[in-house]
C-alpha cells in the first residue's frame, strides 16, 4: 500500500517510532516522510513471509535511492493503530513500513569499532551510523580460513 495523502501521512506517523539509539531525536513537521509503503502479507496466499518482507523493502529502498530519494525502513511500528488507519482487513499483516522522501540529513557510514553499531549525532547534524569492517564478517570458501 502507497500511503500519500497528507491526514494518512499525520497518522501514520503517529504510529512509528524513530532512531531508538537517539532517544531525543525525531523528525520535525518539515522533516517527516512525504510518503510510506506498507508492506503486506495476505495470509490467504501464504502464512509466513519468510523472506519477503526484507527483499521486497530493499528493493523499493534501492530504487528510490537511484531516484534521489531518501529510505527508511520501519519494523518497531504500532500495527495496531496503523490497520486502523489504513482500514487493513484481518486476512492481511503488515510485516514493514518504509518511509519514503528527500533526505534532511547527512549519514557517514563510520567503521564499527568493539562492535559497537550505536549511530550517534554529531555537532554539526550529521548520522554517523557505525558498520562492522567486511574482514570481520565476510568468509572466503570455509569459514576458518
Ligand atoms: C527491518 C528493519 C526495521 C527497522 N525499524 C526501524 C524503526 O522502526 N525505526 C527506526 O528509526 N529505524 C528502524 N530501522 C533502522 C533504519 O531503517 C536504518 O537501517 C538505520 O537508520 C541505519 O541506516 P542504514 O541502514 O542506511 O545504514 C530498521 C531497520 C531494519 C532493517
Amino acid at each position: 500500500m502507497i500511503v500519500n495523502d497528507d491526514e494518512q501521512l499525520k497518522k501514520v506517523f503517529k504510529a512509528t517510532r524513530w532512531a531508538g539509539s537517539l532517544p531525543d531525536y525525531t523528525p520535525s513537521d518539515n522533516e517527516a516522510p512525504t510518503a510510506y509503503i506498507a508492506i503486506l502479507l495476505d495470509k490467504n496466499i501464504k502464512e509466513s513471509p519468510g523472506h519477503d518482507a526484507g527483499i521486497a523493502a530493499m528493493s523499493i529502498s534501492m530504487v528510490a535511492f537511484d531516484e534521489g530519494i531518501a529510505s527508511c525502513m520501519l519494523g518497531g511500528i504500532d500495527r495496531v493503530v496503523l490497520r486502523m488507519v489504513l482500514e487493513v482487513p484481518e486476512h492481511l499483516d503488515i510485516l514493514l513500513l518504509v518511509a519514503l522522501g528527500y533526505a534532511a540529513e547527512k549519514q557517514i557510514a563510520d567503521e564499527a569499532e568493539g562492535g559497537n553499531i550505536k549511530y550517534w549525532l554529531d555537532e554539526n547534524g550529521v548520522i554517523h551510523v557505525p558498520k562492522r569492517p567486511v574482514n570481520e564478517i565476510l568468509r572466503w570458501n570455509t569459514y576458518v580460513n
